[in-house]
């Protein structure tokens, strides 16, 4: 069964040809470079970048994956949640394949992507934690079973990844901030007190809190006395924004005894989360993160929850 995907929600335009579970091309047209200069993503100019490269992606995903279109029996694509004029190339592209080759589409949601990407060089175990932390999203799923996905917690206000976005911004770092605060924050010298997550009894998240709090200290650190503020206010930030995550993630653990978590969406990226995460791995319950290439957006993660869905409800 070759299923070829199409991932065109953001600033990623993304295809992925899989064969029986095997991924054999994931082709990924980052946008930033474009974005950069605006600070961050704007949403016409990334339905614009996705149109003018959809179709080199789609040759060279073919290409990679030394198949031909007529080979191919599913066209998924990701259809919510997005920008809408992103979503809406992918979606088009996707239907005139679909129709050219008279092969069945499937819609496909991009949080359940990104927790599939987990699933494409493991096996999942119910039941099931998912931390999702990505630009748009920083949730707590349970899964009982496949395709099934319930909301435990959710951000409140800001996801995980725009804090790290916006407080980049702020210290006057390029977008994406993640990585470049990820990279900062091993600089860190000195620990500025932000204030500490209150445990408020449920598994939702907030963000802006901490966000405003970096802004405030940001303006208020005399910058000649500490020359490192950058690194320090980097690595201050992300040890709250962290152990928020890892505090809301252990009281979900302790409620639901999961037998594997799995920790998936662009913030997944980040390396001292990725650690402390892992740090949960026991013999009751394994820890998945998917390689790098596999948290941020990507199309092979589509291709994998694509495959789950005509599996248990098309062949069905
Ligand atoms: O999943 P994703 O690629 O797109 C959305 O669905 O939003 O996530 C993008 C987010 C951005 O906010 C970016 O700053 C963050 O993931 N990110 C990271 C790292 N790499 C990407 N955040 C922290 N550390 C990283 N290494
Ligand atoms: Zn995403």
């Amino acid at each position: 069964m070759i299923i070829l995907a199409i991932e065109t929600s953001c600033d990623e335009t993304s295809i992925a040809v899989m064969a029986n579970g095997k991924i054999l091309s994931n082709i990924i047209f980052s946008q930033i470079d474009i974005h950069q200069k605006y600070g961050g993503v704007v949403p016409e100019v990334a339905a614009r970048a996705h149109l003018e490269k959809i179709a080199i992606v789609f040759k060279e995903a073919l290409e990679t994956a030394k198949i031909k279109s007529s080979e191919i029996h599913y066209v998924a694509y990701t259809a919510t949640p997005g920008l809408i004029g992103a979503l809406h190339i992918g979606k088009v592209a996707a239907q005139a394949i679909s129709v050219y080759l008279q092969k069945p589409l499937i819609a496909c949601n991009h949080i359940q992507g990104h927790i599939y990407a987990a699933a494409i060089n493991d096996i999942f175990h119910f039941p099931l934690l998912a931390l999702v932390v990505s630009g748009g999203h920083t949730q707590l799923i349970l899964m009982t079973k496949h395709l099934d996905f319930q909301i435990l917690g959710q951000t409140l206000d800001d996801a995980v990844g725009e804090a790290y976005d916006k407080v980049a911004r702020i210290l006057g770092l390029p977008y994406p901030g993640g990585p470049i605060i990820d990279k900062l924050a091993k600089n860190c010298q000195k620990i500025y007190a932000l204030p500490s997550i209150k445990d408020d009894g449920t598994l939702n998240f907030s963000f802006s809190g901490l966000k405003s709090a970096v802004i405030n200290l940001f303006h208020k650190i005399d910058k000649d006395i500490d020359s490192n503020f950058t690194s320090n206010l980097a690595g201050s930030f992300q040890k709250v924004a962290i152990s928020t995550l890892i505090l809301k993630l252990k009281k979900a653990i302790s409620i639901y005894k999961p037998k594997m978590i799995i920790l998936v969406g662009g913030v997944a990226a980040n390396s001292q989360l990725r650690k402390e995460v892992m740090y949960l791995n026991n013999d009751d319950c394994k820890v998945v993160i998917p390689p790098l290439e596999y948290c941020t957006d990507n199309a092979a993660m589509i291709a994998r929850l694509a495959m789950q869905i005509i599996k248990d409800t098309i062949k069905k």
